[in-house]
């Protein structure tokens, strides 16, 4: 079921760009997968420091992990030398499947290390998952660099104030919402016209507070009308602490959620594998 759901996206591949000047992608076999090395501070490996192995242990204990059924993991290798002590987390996207999450996880955090060398924090935006570590304890800081925008290409075609104000309102209810929930994040759907709902995701990472989350998403909306995807029919943003979405079709890959029929859902699945397809599926 996820699978087919996956296909379903698909189609949407085709009218969305990325503009980010706070990621890189790889270019060869993750297309669209985004990391960023977000220290320039490095540990050489011939050294005393014991952060490479608690580093390779926490890696180690994020992987075998990933079977949780929540999607998400955060934990610390401590070290005799706090410098070195290794702080890590994983999120899967909401509504996958267990061995999808494990497998984004496992693929995550051997990928990471490889890109990133002996950077000691990384940031990596991979598939259906996401996965971050540091030297330092960034679990009580909520952080919005670096970011990441995807935006639909296509501009919203009709009154354009009357959808800015939908969308708005939509969002800002979205943030109280997630804010308030135990897993800290909700989905939504409106009609803006007769015949057209807007779709729209909030979440924040799940131990964050109701301040803080609802904090870091006014900042992600406010991306939307200046930074991400002004005028446009969906968009999404991306902080390390937490992100939004929307568009004008539904994309959540829950079940409390089916998607509708629609003419793209009866089109030839494009030649692009499933898997790297569903790197386009992140949260
Ligand atoms: C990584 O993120 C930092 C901000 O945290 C940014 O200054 C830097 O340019 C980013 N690096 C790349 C390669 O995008
Ligand atoms: C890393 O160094 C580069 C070049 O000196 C700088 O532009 C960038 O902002 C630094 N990034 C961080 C996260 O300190
Ligand atoms: C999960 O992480 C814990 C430490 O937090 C570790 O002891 C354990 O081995 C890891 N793996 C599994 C499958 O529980
Ligand atoms: C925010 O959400 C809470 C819980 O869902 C609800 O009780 C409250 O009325 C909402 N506040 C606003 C301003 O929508
Ligand atoms: C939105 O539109 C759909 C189909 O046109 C309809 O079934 C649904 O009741 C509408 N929802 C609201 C809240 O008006
Ligand atoms: C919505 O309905 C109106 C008239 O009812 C029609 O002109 C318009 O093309 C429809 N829009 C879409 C996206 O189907």
């Amino acid at each position: 079921m996820p699978f087919f759901r996956l296909l379903l996206l698909l189609p949407t591949i085709f009218f969305m760009s990325i503009h980010s000047s706070y990621a890189q992608s790889i270019t060869s076999r993750y297309p669209f997968t985004y990391y960023n090395c977000t220290s320039n501070s490095t540990f050489s490996p011939n050294t005393d420091s014991a952060y490479p192995s608690q580093l390779k242990t926490l890696l180690d204990w994020l992987s075998s992990n990933g079977t949780r059924k929540d999607g998400f993991y955060k934990t610390k290798v401590a070290s005799n030398n706090p410098a070195d002590t290794a702080y890590g987390l994983f999120l899967c996207q909401q509504g996958i499947d267990i061995e999808s999450c494990q497998q984004c996880m496992i693929e995550a955090a051997k990928l990471t290390p490889t890109l990133c060398n002996f950077a000691k924090e990384a940031i990596i935006w991979h598939r259906v998952c996401f996965l971050r570590y540091s030297n330092r304890n960034f679990f009580t800081t909520v952080e919005t660099s670096p970011k990441l925008f995807f935006m639909n290409n296509k501009d919203y075609e009709g009154q354009v104030g009357h959808f800015n104000n939908m969308l708005w309102d939509m969002m800002n209810d979205l943030r109280n919402e997630s804010a308030h929930a135990s897993k800290k994040w909700a989905i939504k759907s409106i009609n803006i016209t007769e015949n057209q709902t807007l779709y729209g995701l909030a979440w924040c990472l799940p131990y964050l507070s109701t301040d803080d989350c609802s904090w870091c998403l006014s900042y992600a909306i406010a991306e939307i009308p200046t930074s991400c995807c002004r005028g446009k029919t969906g968009g999404r943003v991306f902080y390390p602490s937490c992100s939004v979405r929307y568009e004008l079709f539904p994309f959540f890959g829950t079940s409390t959620w089916e998607p509708p029929p629609s003419p793209s859902s009866h089109s030839p699945p494009p030649s692009t594998p499933a898997g790297s397809a569903a790197t386009f599926n992140l949260h």
